[in-house]
């Protein structure tokens, strides 16, 4: 495996917005930075400020990199208006600004050698999946698409991404598109078929625990991007921690700003993360001692 190293240039850029383009439920927009576009690595992400009449907004906001152009200077992202921050962002148009500081966080890791691959994309997790896809198409490996969402317009990329990737399989759990069905079912019989090593993942937590369990049930590797609530976005505040086994065995409270967001699938304590909760397991380190 190739380690993605973490960039030590991360830089703030007042990014003019070239473009703003419906996608189903979300908006894709372009903006010119090129200072990112040319640092930037599949699975990183960047942070927006939000401004405006909603500028008492203090915290900057984060997003996967939907794809580069390093030629145009542009990053794009792809964002469903979840709350004020978002919305003010899916508000602007092209010829706004907007203040980036990127790229941010470690992206995925490229296997050293031409692999199948498989990548799964829940909802608007699937954005950073196609420009990685491509990326691993570069290097000769096959890639195989699973995109899903609860509804059709809340998928990302069903028509535009077709020509990233060799394979794509749509599912919809109301069956609005594709077929009937979580984005994590077709996945066992894609492993069996292709031999993949290797499943990409971007999505809620509940599907980042199952793709990670099902590869491991077929000797594959997962590396899942997770999505945990970040503050700074910069590796200061410890908002962003979530339970990380390490190589030498010991889980330690990570910041998925930092060290992430890109996570082997194993590595983490998914035991204790439900329900939009994280617990310290008591076996961390620096977990406090529980008195009988
Ligand atoms: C690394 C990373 C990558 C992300 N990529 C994307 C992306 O590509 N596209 C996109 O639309 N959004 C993405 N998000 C989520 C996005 O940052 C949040 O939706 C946004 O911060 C919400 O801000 P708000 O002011 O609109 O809403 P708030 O009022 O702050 O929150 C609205 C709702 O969203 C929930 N929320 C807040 N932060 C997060 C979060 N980090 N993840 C999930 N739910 C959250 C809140 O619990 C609340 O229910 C990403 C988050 C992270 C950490
Ligand atoms: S968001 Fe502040 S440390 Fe990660």
């Amino acid at each position: 495996m190739t380690a993605t190293p973490v960039r030590d240039r991360v830089t703030r850029v007042d990014a003019a917005v070239r473009a703003s383009e419906p996608a189903g439920d979300y908006r894709r927009l372009t903006l010119v930075a090129p200072e990112i576009a040319v640092l930037a690595t599949p699975g990183q992400f960047v942070a927006l400020a939000i401004d405006g009449a909603d500028s008492a907004l203090l915290l900057r906001r984060s997003f996967s990199i939907h794809r580069v152009s390093a030629d145009a200077g542009t990053v794009e992202i792809v964002v469903a208006d979840a709350g004020p921050g978002t919305r003010w962002i899916t508000r602007l148009r092209a010829g706004g600004e907007v203040s980036v500081v990127g790229p941010l966080g470690r992206g995925f890791t490229s296997p050293s050698a031409p692999r199948p691959c498989i990548l799964v994309g829940g909802g608007y997790g699937s954005a950073p999946l196609f420009w990685l896809a491509e990326s691993l198409r570069v290097q000769g490996c096959s890639t195989h698409l699973i995109l899903g969402a609860a509804t059709e317009r809340r998928l990302f990329g069903a028509r535009s991404g077709a020509d990233s990737v060799d394979e794509m399989v749509v599912m919809t759990d109301d069956g609005s598109a594709g077929a009937t069905g979580l984005v994590t079912q077709p996945l066992p019989e894609l492993l069996t078929r292709t031999h993949a090593e290797l499943v990409y993942a971007c999505g809620p937590m509940g599907m980042l625990r199952a793709a990670t369990e099902i590869a491991e049930a077929h000797g594959a590797q997962a590396q899942v991007a997770v999505e945990e609530a970040m503050a700074c976005g910069v590796g200061v505040c410890m908002t962003c921690v979530l339970p990380i086994t390490g190589d030498d065995g010991i889980t330690r409270m990570s910041r998925s700003c930092l060290d992430g967001p890109v996570f082997t699938g194993t590595a983490v304590r998914w035991d204790v993360i439900a329900d939009g909760r994280v617990a310290v397991p008591a076996d961390c380190l620096g977990a406090p001692a529980v008195t009988p």
